[in-house]
């Protein structure tokens, strides 16, 4: 078993614990936990294992000793990758998941292959404004060069708790007919709400003839994943936050239902509906055969929406932390997340700090603030890492966290939201 099954083994199947966390998942941090902060913005950046080093070794060493055999284990490795986080969100199929170096660029392969008939119409979409910068951007760009219209749904603010929340609803009734593609997240960036209804949406989205892209990033590692039962056309999502994997590693999941096998049509031919621009030769059938028909000619299954050459190396960086993730549990993880935002709530509110969350909400609990990049500026000095987005100082404790940490950052995010 590897170290890291081991040492997951070794804290038993029940609920987790600081004790059983602090005695065998710790030490697999040695080296960043040597680092003196409070660090409570693990839904920023995650924290690595002492493992990544070891992983990138690894990726290195054939390469220096096989040179082009190389390729062997680095192409392991990326299906390897594929089926963790086919894993991870609940997709019963690992080549369904590409890899992409972020997940803006799965949304704009997504773009890329509608509308499926090839015409140049623009697109009619759907997307709220909740959705993140590496989304929203992209949106803007195809909506202003005029290759989109888009229907924006506004967030309303919630009377419990006062933040402005998506209402699948609204979005519901945005989808009308000649509608091509919906776009939302599952959990939210700025305010950590779980879109409830996203059943709905999906459902009223395919009775109008639409597809869904669904933006797991905040929600992939942090609730168990549902890509099956819920029956999105497309997912996009990455590994630098609660995966652990760092920058790099991100993907995009296909439905199978887009999805054709090779051995369908006559001659193995049959090619899918929907074909996207951002191709390469690694989606090519037969990508070494080197054959150059007049017709691109596509792979079958998921490597159908593969580019061109591929990045190894970032199968090993994701490696460690979807093993540790995948390994402990998406749901036993949730039920520690939420009960160590429990108390960091109460250690904030016993000090006057006022907390704010959606419910359900993900992995994050928000301090509002007039000046919430300058309060951010002030804790990162005092050695609490946080950050902020939209007027809310977001922190997110994780497994690494202890309570005695979460007691200190609260002694010190009251002082320093009381001094300015
Ligand atoms: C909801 C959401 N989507 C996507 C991203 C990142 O996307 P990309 O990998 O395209 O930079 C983030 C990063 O914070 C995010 O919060």
């Amino acid at each position: 078993m590897s170290a890291i099954g081991s040492a997951v083994a070794a804290m038993g199947p029940g609920p987790l614990t600081e004790a059983g966390l602090r005695e065998h998942i710790f030490p697999l941090f040695s080296r960043v936990l040597a680092r003196e902060e409070l660090y409570l913005a693990n839904h920023s950046l995650g924290r690595p294992l002492d493992q990544l080093e070891d992983d990138l070794r690894e990726f290195a060493s054939p390469w220096f000793t096989d040179m082009d055999d190389a390729w062997g284990p680095w192409m392991e490795e990326l299906a390897r990758f594929r089926a963790s986080i086919a894993k991870l969100i609940g997709l019963s199929r690992p080549d369904a998941v590409v890899p992409k170096a972020a997940a803006g660029q799965g949304l704009r392969a997504v773009l890329n292959s509608l509308p499926a008939d090839g015409s140049l119409r623009p697109l009619r979409l759907v997307a709220t404004r909740g959705e993140f910068d590496a989304l929203d951007f992209v949106l803007k760009m195809y909506e202003d060069k005029g290759r989109t219209v888009i229907s924006w749904i506004e967030p309303s603010e919630d009377s419990r708790s006062g933040l402005p929340l998506i209402d699948a609803g609204d979005v519901v009734r945005a989808i009308r007919p000649g509608v091509d593609l919906v776009i939302v997240s599952e959990v939210f960036y700025s305010t950590g709400q779980v879109l409830e209804g996203l059943e709905s949406i999906i459902r009223g989205a395919h009775a109008a003839g639409a597809l869904v892209l669904v933006d797991l990033y905040h929600s992939a590692g942090v609730i168990p994943g549902r890509f099956d039962e819920l029956g999105p056309d497309f997912a996009v999502g990455g590994s630098y936050k609660y995966t652990r994997g760092g920058p790099g590693p991100g993907w995009l999941a296909i439905h199978p239902r887009h999805l054709v096998d090779g051995t369908a049509g006559p001659g193995g031919d049959a090619q899918p509906a929907l074909r996207t621009l951002d191709t390469g030769w690694f989606a090519k059938k037969d990508t070494f055969g080197f054959q150059r028909p007049t017709r691109p000619l596509l792979s079958s299954g998921g490597d159908a929406w593969l580019e061109n050459t591929p990045a190894p190396v970032i199968a090993y960086q994701a490696r460690a932390g979807l093993e540790l993730v995948l390994a402990i549990g998406v749901a036993r993880l949730r039920t520690y997340s939420l009960e160590q935002q429990a108390f960091l709530e109460g250690e904030l509110k016993k000090r006057g700090v006022a907390v704010r969350h959606p419910d359900p909400h993900g992995a994050f609990l928000l301090v509002p603030s007039p000046d919430a990049p300058g309060l951010v500026r002030r804790l990162k000095e005092r050695k609490v890492n946080t950050d902020a987005r939209l007027g809310q100082v977001r922190l997110c404790p994780d497994i690494l966290t202890t309570r005695d940490e979460m007691a200190r950052a609260s002694d010190i995010v009251a002082a320093e939201q009381k001094h300015r």
